[in-house]
C-alpha cells in the first residue's frame, strides 16, 4: 500500500492565514496540519508516501518534511501547479503508484479513529469512509439504500439526498489511475474524486465504512478551531509523530 497526501489548493477561504503559507501547514494546536493525516498513513505502516504540493509552497514542505527519515518514512514530492480537483492526484501519481494499492488522504482532514486495521486489510476495488454531518451541502455524500448499502454518491448535490458526508480518506487499487484520467472536468471545472468513487461503485467494487469518532476538514474558520480542541482534548496520546 502506498500513501499520498493531497496537499495543494490555495485555501482563499482561510486568507489571510494563508496569504504566506499553505493552510496544511497551519498549526493544529501543537502540531502543523499535515502531521495528523501523516500519523493516520504512517500509523498504518505505510512507508512510502506521496505528498503532492503548490508550486509556491514546496520550500515550505521539504523545510518541515524532508525525506521522511526522521519518521522512518520516505516522502516523495510533486507538484500539481493548479487545483484541477482531487482526480488528479493520481495521475500526478502515475509512477508512484505503479500497480500497488494506493490510500489517499487530504492533508486537511483529521481523524480520531484510528482506520490502521480498514487500511491494512484492504485487498482491491475502492473504500471510502462516511461520516454522518449537519452540513452535508458541504461535502461528497453518499445516500444508503434500506439494507445500508451505498446506492448512490454526488459531489455536494444542489438537492438533498443524504446526511453522510464521504469524508478525505480514500483507498483504490491501480486501476484508480486509467479511471481518473477518463474523468471530464465537472460544473466547477474540477475532476472529482466522486467520479471515482462511482467507477467503482458502478462495477460493484466500492465499500462504504463509516466512521465512529470526530472527523474534521479543516477548511474554515470554525472546523479549525474545531480540529484544535479536538487535537487538545483527544488526539495528543494518540499521535506517533
Ligand atoms: O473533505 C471531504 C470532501 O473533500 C469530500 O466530501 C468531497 O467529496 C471532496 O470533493 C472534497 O471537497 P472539498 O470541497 O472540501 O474540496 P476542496 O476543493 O476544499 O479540496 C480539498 C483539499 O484538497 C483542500 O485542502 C485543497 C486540496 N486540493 C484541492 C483541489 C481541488 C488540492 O490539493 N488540489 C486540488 O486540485
Amino acid at each position: 500500500m502506498r500513501g499520498i497526501i493531497l496537499s495543494g489548493g490555495s485555501a482563499t477561504r482561510l486568507r489571510p492565514c494563508t496569504k504566506v503559507t499553505s493552510k496544511q501547514l497551519l498549526p493544529i494546536y501543537n502540531r502543523p496540519m499535515i502531521y495528523y493525516p501523516l500519523n493516520t498513513l504512517i500509523k498504518a505502516g505505510i512507508k512510502e508516501i506521496l505528498i503532492i504540493i503548490a508550486p509556491e509552497r514546496a520550500g515550505d514542505y521539504l523545510n518541515l518534511l524532508g525525506s521522511g527519515k526522521e519518521f522512518g518514512v520516505r516522502f516523495t514530492y510533486e507538484i500539481q501547479d493548479k487545483p484541477r480537483g482531487l482526480a488528479e492526484a493520481f495521475i500526478i501519481g502515475e509512477n508512484f503508484i505503479d500497480d500497488d494499492n494506493v490510500c489517499m488522504i487530504l492533508g486537511d482532514n483529521i481523524f480520531e479513529d484510528d482506520l490502521s486495521a480498514e487500511i491494512k486489510n484492504f485487498k482491491s476495488g475502492g473504500k471510502v469512509f462516511a461520516k454522518k454531518v449537519n452540513d452535508p451541502e458541504r461535502f461528497g455524500v453518499v445516500k444508503f439504500d434500506a439494507n445500508g448499502k451505498a446506492e448512490q454518491i454526488a459531489e455536494k448535490p444542489k438537492k438533498w439526498i443524504s446526511d453522510y458526508a464521504v469524508t478525505g480518506l480514500y483507498i483504490y487499487d491501480f486501476r484508480v489511475i486509467e479511471a481518473a484520467k477518463n474523468v471530464k472536468p465537472s460544473e466547477r471545472g474540477e475532476i472529482e474524486i466522486t467520479d471515482l468513487h462511482n467507477w467503482y461503485l458502478e462495477k460493484g467494487e466500492l465499500e462504504v465504512a463509516q466512521v465512529n469518532g470526530e472527523w474534521i476538514d479543516a477548511g474554515t474558520f470554525d472546523s479549525l478551531l474545531e480540529a484544535q480542541i479536538l487535537a487538545k482534548e483527544k488526539l495528543q496520546d494518540k499521535l506517533i509523530i
